[in-house]
This record gives C-alpha cells, structure tokens and sequence, in this order.
C-alpha cells in the first residue's frame, strides 16, 4: 500500500489519546522508539503464540504483533479481533527478522510491539473483503456498502487524484484573475439537449424548478456583470441514459471570459490543462495543441471526437465506384449516399469473425459491411464476383491496400457509413492491440457547424448549444452553411470537454433561435431574461465546460467515471446505498400538489 494521501505528502498529525503516527509512517528510523496507532484491523493471523493485526488507516498498513508476554490484557482483545474492527494500540517499534521483512509494504521492515491496546469500535463482517480490488464483488454490492468500498486503496486512490485535480484546477485559474461564483441548483431548463429532472414547488403549485443541465446561462449572465473571469467546479443534472461515461448528477469545470475571441480561449485552457496534467501525473501537454477541423475529423475518422493514436483511416470511395452494376453499392449512390471504408490492414481473420463484423456492422446501423482481402489485383470476398477488375483495382489503389490487407465497406448515408467504421476503427484497435498505452493525443476539435439537420424531426438542431455564435455573417436561409465559432478539447478519443463564443448580440441570438424553431414568443417566455440582459450592454464572451469525472477516470485508468465518483448511482440512475429514488409519503405530495399516476406494479 503506498503512503498516498490526499494532498501530496502524509499530512502532520497532532498526537492525541488516539494515535501519534499514522501507521504508514511505522518506518525503520522509528525503531527502537514508541508509537501509538490507530486504524482498522485489515488482516489478522494466529500464529499459535503470536498474533499479528496488520492495522490501516488513509496513509498505509503497518504490522502489529501482539505476545502473551508483553501484551498483558491486550494480548486476549487481540484474540477477538476481526477484520475492520476499529483499534488503537501502542507500543514499541521493532526490527523484523530478515526473514520475516515484508517488501511489499512500505512499513514491512518494522513491526509494532503492542503493549496496549484498545478496541474503538466492533465491525460486523463485511460483504465483501476490503483488501484487494479486482471484480470479486458485484458493483451493486459495492455501491450497497459504499462506504466500504471506499475503504479499499484503489478507491481513495481516485479520490485522492480527484483532488489533486480540483485543487490543481483552482491553483491554475486563481492565479489567472478567474473568480469561483456559485450559480442556482434550483433554477430553470438550460438548454444542453438532455432531458431536465424538475422539482415541484410547493408555494407554487403546479410550477416546477429545474435543477441545471450546466451553468450555461448564469456565466453568460455573470459576462453581462462585468466579471470577466468566471469559473466554477458546477455539478450538473441531466436526466438521460447512463453509460460508462455519464452519469444523471456529474461535475462540470465551467468558465466564462469576457471580450476574447477562440483562440484567447483555447490559449489558457491549453496551459490550464499543462498544469492540471503536470500536478496530476497525466502525460506531458504539447504547447501548442493539436486542432483539427471537423470536416476532416469526420472524414478521416468518422468521429467529431477521433482518436488519433492509431490509423485506419476512412476514406471515400463513391467516386470509384459511380458505375458500378452492383446494386447494394449503386442504388446507394443513386440514393444520395456514400460508400466509404477503411483498410484494416494485414490480417487473419476466420469466416465465423468476419461474419462478426457484419453483425457488429448492422448493429451499429448499417444495412450491410462488405470485407474483403486484397489478393493479387483484385479481392478474396464474396462481393468480389459483382464488381469489375477496374473497379476493384481502383478500390486498392484508394484504399491503399496491400497484399492481405483486411478491407471493409459500408454504403448508407454519411452519417450511418461514418459512425458505423468510426466505431468499428476502434473494435478494430482494441481486437489487434493497436494502442500504445503511452501515447497520448489531445485534440482541438474546431470550426463546427452551427446546426445539424435532424431527420426524424424535421427540423435544424444546435450542434452545441443555441448560444453559440456563428462565425461571421450568418445567413438564417441557409442554416447548414453557418459555421459555429465552437471547440471541443479530444483526449485519446473521448470528449473532455467543449465551448464556444457566445452570441452577444440579441439579434443574432433570436435570429439562431428561430432556426431551431423557436420562436420569438417562446424565446421571450423562457429565454426572456437572457435576451434581456444582452440588451443592457453584453461584451463580447466565451468559454468552456470539462467534464471533470471523466478527466479523472483518464488520468486514473479507472473502467467507468463511478470509480472516481464517491457516491454515484447505478446505470439505471438508483443508488443503492440510500435507496434513491423514493416513493414519498401521500401528505407531501398533496403539500405539493402532485399527484401520482402509479404504474401497473403488475406490470400489465
Ligand atoms: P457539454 O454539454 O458539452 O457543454 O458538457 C461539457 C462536458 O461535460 C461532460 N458531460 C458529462 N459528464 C458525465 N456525465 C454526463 N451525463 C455528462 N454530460 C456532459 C463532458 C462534456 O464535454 N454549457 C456547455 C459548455 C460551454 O459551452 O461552455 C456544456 O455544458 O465531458
Ligand atoms: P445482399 O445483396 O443484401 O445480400 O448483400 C450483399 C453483400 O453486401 C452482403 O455481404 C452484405 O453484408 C453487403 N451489404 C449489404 N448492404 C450493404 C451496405 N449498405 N453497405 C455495405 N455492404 C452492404
């Protein structure tokens, strides 16, 4: 177990009726002196004449022997003892015969005599074991008993570097002038695309507070101020699915700037995130960062978030193929879609897994995949016989494909052929061990659309966010050409965070409104106040938002942002620990006004 605490170094301890020394700090410059401890039993072994407690607190575990001899009464607690039981115990600091030196622990060269000790509190027996960490409990189990799970190493490890993160983040942005606000928890719907979690008001029945889908609104509010630098770490509600990487309730690191443009922006989070990655032992941040624009992110990746440690590049190969008799191909393009693919390079693969891929291909949205090999001037594929010699020699040549090389397909539209070999790129990654897990790749993704057609509603959405301001003239006609003064920070793949300049100017915003189908009285009812303030004298402004559980699950190699969240809900957004959600009684509804339409239990 390392000494790791919560800041940097093993905090100073004010000895007390407790303890003296944290257990981790039991080291062999204390041998031959006295130590009080305290801490949890972690393990213990009887052996015959001795027993042995290793004992834990935050900073280590430290060995207690306890002998009948020179343990008087304590020596018959020891027998007692079991594991997390709460102790403290005193003794003298000895040397351990050399073949008795555990290397593993910090603390492994010394033990602590006991002479005295004295039981703090009895534990019941865990549902799990606290030492070790792999999946031998079930999450459910683990969030039952969270506050068990968070006794473990690894756990508070997480915390720990969550921290350091937060800490490093207000070091950063205080010494560059931001001032840390604290905006609204009940408030109203802020715009972000999810759905919102309401509360209902009790003096306003009826009436509802939404809780923040992020500050969005405020920090434009607080530009509109005059307070030039704003940040907040803002926890932020959206009531959406949850996956590995969101949660219902998560953390934002938020800011605002005023009179920049993006590039004033991009310059201080790049140094933002050199220092928060410098403090937290992530890798080293390239000064200037990469940035790509989204066109080419999503040609070549298919992703507005790729990740660029690795090839197989998309590449599109409609042209090659406007002749072409094969009709799942050409009656595609006579459908104004594409044909896109990517050279898998060099590979062996059994017809059960290619199959696979197909599958995976249709799971993913795609009508079809079709793979192939290249072998000699043409393919080994079952789609090879409907396609011409020409045809194939220029898919190679396009394709760069080389003698083996595995080549995959997929005509549909370019949002479905994009998602669809943007994700398998990254299977493909993961099943051939493409990622050198040193290598680290952030990314400025940059000049976005403002809006995107929205097919099954029939209407333009915002891309980001509807505050987001255009870049240049901006013309409402034609909404699919406007262009969005927004980025987005890519770390390895995934979204760390994203922003834009705002629009200042209330014109403008109403203009962006009414393409996304708002109009000028419902921009007034729930907007009004925006629209308002920006009438009074709003500077030019922009900013930012981090998700900082994600930060921290990167830079933890953590599986899921739950591992660095203390208490976080399951995927179905239930914590198991308090229960939450609740049914509440019949007299706080009726307070309320709300009435309940209970669902068929029954299930019918
Ligand atoms: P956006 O909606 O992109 O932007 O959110 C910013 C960042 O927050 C993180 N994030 C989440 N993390 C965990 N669980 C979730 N459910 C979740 N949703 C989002 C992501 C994301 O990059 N107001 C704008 C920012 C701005 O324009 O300044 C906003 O909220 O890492
Ligand atoms: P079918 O004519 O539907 O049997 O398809 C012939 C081959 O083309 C099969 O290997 C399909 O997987 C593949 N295929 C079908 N639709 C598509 C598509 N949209 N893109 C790529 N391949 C496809």
């Amino acid at each position: 177990m390392s000494e790791l605490a919560a800041g940097a170094a093993t905090p100073a301890l004010a000895p007390n009726g407790f303890r003296d020394t944290w257990c981790g700090q039991v080291l062999a410059d204390r041998v031959d002196s006295r130590a009080r401890v305290a801490g949890w039993v972690h393990r213990r072994r009887d052996h015959g004449g001795l027993i042995f407690i290793d004992l834990r607190d935050r900073t280590g575990i430290v060995q207690l022997v306890f002998n009948p001899d020179s343990s008087g009464a304590s020596f018959e607690l020891a027998h007692r003892l079991r594991a997390e039981d709460v102790l403290s115990a005193a003794g003298s600091v000895v040397r351990r015969a050399p073949e008795t030196v555990n290397p593993e622990l910090p603390t492994g060269a010394v033990e602590l005599l006991v002479g005295e000790a004295e039981l703090l509190a009895d534990s019941e027996t865990p549902p799990f074991q606290i030492e070790g960490y792999a999946g031998e409990a079930s999450e459910d189990l683990r969030l039952r008993y969270r506050y068990l799970d968070l006794r473990r190493e690894g756990m508070r490890e997480g915390l720990a570097l969550r921290h350091r993160v937060t800490a490093a983040i207000r070091e950063f942005l205080d010494g560059e002038g931001f001032v840390d606000v604290e905006t609204p928890i009940l408030t109203r719907s802020t715009p972000e695309g999810a759905r919102d979690f309401l509360v209902p008001s009790r003096t306003q029945q009826g009436s509802f507070y939404a809780l923040p889908q992020s500050p969005q609104l405020f920090k434009q509010l607080l530009m509109v101020s005059g307070l030039e630098r704003y940040y907040q770490i803002a926890r932020c509600f959206r009531d959406e699915a949850t996956r590995a990487d969101r949660q219902p309730e998560f953390t934002q690191l938020d800011l605002e700037m005023s009179f920049v443009g993006a590039d004033d922006v991009i310059a201080v989070n790049e140094r933002l995130l050199a220092h928060v990655f410098e403090r937290a032992g992530g890798p080293q941040v390239e000064l200037p960062m990469e940035r790509m624009g989204y066109e080419e992110a999503m040609a070549r990746f298919g992703t507005d978030r790729p990740d660029l440690r690795f090839g197989l590049e998309l590449v599109d190969l409609g042209d090659a193929l406007r002749e072409t008799e094969f009709k799942v191909f050409n009656s595609v393009l006579a459908g104004g879609g594409t044909i896109r693919g990517l050279n898998a390079g060099r590979r062996e693969m059994p017809r059960s897994e290619l199959d696979g891929l197909i599958s995976r291909a249709q799971e993913l949205g795609a009508k079809g995949l079709v793979w192939a090999f290249r072998e000699g001037a043409g393919w080994r594929s079952p789609t090879a016989k409907f396609l011409s010699a020409e045809e194939l020699a220029e898919l190679n040549r396009r394709l760069g494909a080389e003698e083996g090389d595995l080549l995959l397909l997929v005509a549909d539209k370019p949002a479905v052929s994009n998602a669809v070999l943007g994700q398998m790129r990254l299977d493909l990654a993961q099943r051939f061990d493409l990622i050198d897990p040193d290598d680290h790749r952030l990314v400025w993704i940059v000049d976005w659309p403002l809006f995107d057609w929205n097919e099954e509603e029939r209407r333009w959405d915002a891309v980001h966010h509807p505050f987001t301001s255009p870049a240049g003239a901006f013309d409402p006609d034609d909404p699919g050409a406007a262009r969005a003064l927004a980025y987005d920070v890519v770390w390895n793949g995934q979204e760390l965070g994203g922003g834009s300049v705002r629009i200042h100017d209330p014109e403008v915003q109403r203009a962006v409104f009414r393409v996304l189908g708002i109009d000028d009285e419902t921009a007034e009812a729930r907007f009004g106040f925006l629209l308002e303030a920006l009438r009074f004298g709003a500077p030019p402004h922009g900013g930012i938002a981090y998700g900082i559980d994600r930060i921290v699950q990167r830079l933890s190699g953590a599986e899921t942002i739950r591992d660095v969240i203390a208490f976080p809900k399951t995927a179905s957004g239930f914590d198991p620990l308090t229960g939450a959600p609740a049914p509440v009684d019949e007299a706080q509804l009726k307070e309320l006004g709300v009435a309940v339409h209970k669902p068929n239990l029954a299930g019918h």
